[in-house]
């Protein structure tokens, strides 16, 4: 009894310590972009922007047939001299220099949109938050700092497209304790345009999250074309002993 009366409370909690581990920027649904052109745009974003830090150490550049590419395609546009078609996406980076250079190391991004998933929102829709979101800020050693990881020691590796942004916080009195502000973030202001519109920045984001989400799971599609397969078979050898059992027991009444 008393056990049970521990564990009501304890789950009680559990809600809101997810919440409040999580409660920062709100984060915005990314679009649904899953068709191949757009996941074939994300990979190339994906190559020519991430893999310098970042490694995708469970993704095979030759799966990229999967997603509609010719080896050709791959070979041509996608790899990197050194790399190999059968060979993983791995980073030129070490380890050692990243923590030098950046303060923490670039983590592998196989599966980092399924890593990403929490009560605020899908891993989809925190990548794509956390990927608009960065902001000039001239106290970080980078430069720049993020609305979804403060203090980030990741740059802005796209501000040539998105453009220079500053955030803009106003100080408020806070509703609950009297005499304190809390430092609230108002909005961005573009202090510089990029190459590309916010739209097509936006399309261009989502597509490569897209990207990070079919490569958290590149096998989906085939998982659920097999369970649909292995469902009916089920079914029809259930009717199969079904009908066996009924013949058997025919001689016994
Ligand atoms: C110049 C090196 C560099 C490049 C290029 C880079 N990153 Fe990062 N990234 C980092 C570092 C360093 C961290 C660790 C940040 C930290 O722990 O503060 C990081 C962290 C992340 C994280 C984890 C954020 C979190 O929630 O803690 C994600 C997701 C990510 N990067 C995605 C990307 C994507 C997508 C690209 C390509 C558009 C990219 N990165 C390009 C250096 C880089």
């Amino acid at each position: 009894m008393k056990f049970a009366k521990k564990l009501i409370a304890v789950l009680a909690l559990v809600p809101g310590l997810a919440f409040a581990a999580e409660g920062g920027f709100p984060l915005e649904p990314a679009p649904e972009r899953s068709d191949l052109a757009s996941l074939q745009n994300g990979a190339k974003l994906f190559v020519n922007h991430c893999l310098n830090c970042h490694s995708a150490s469970a993704m095979r550049y030759n799966r990229l047939r999967d997603i509609g590419l010719t080896e050709e395609q791959i070979k041509n546009n996608l790899l990197f001299s050194q790399d190999k078609v059968g060979g993983m996406m791995t980073t030129a980076m070490r380890p050692d220099d990243a923590k030098t250079w950046f303060g923490a190391v670039p983590p592998d991004l196989s599966v980092m949109a399924r890593a990403k998933a929490s009560p605020s929102g899908t891993g989809a829709d925190y990548l794509y938050t956390y990927l608009r979101t960065f902001y000039k800020d001239d106290a970080r050693p980078t430069g720049w700092n993020n609305m979804v990881v403060p203090n980030v020691a990741m740059p802005h590796v796209m501000w040539q497209e998105q453009g220079v942004r500053q955030a803009k916080f106003q100080d408020v009195p806070d509703p609950h304790e009297a005499g304190k502000t809390l430092h609230k973030f108002v909005g961005f202001e573009a202090v510089q345009p990029g190459t590309m519109t916010q739209q097509e920045f936006d399309t261009a984001t989502a597509d490569l999250v897209a990207y990070l989400v079919w490569m958290a799971e590149p096998a989906q599609d085939t998982r659920k074309k097999l369970g649909v397969i292995v469902l009916l078979f089920m079914t029809g050898f259930a009717f199969l002993a079904w009908l066996l059992n009924k013949s058997y027991w025919k001689e016994v009444k």
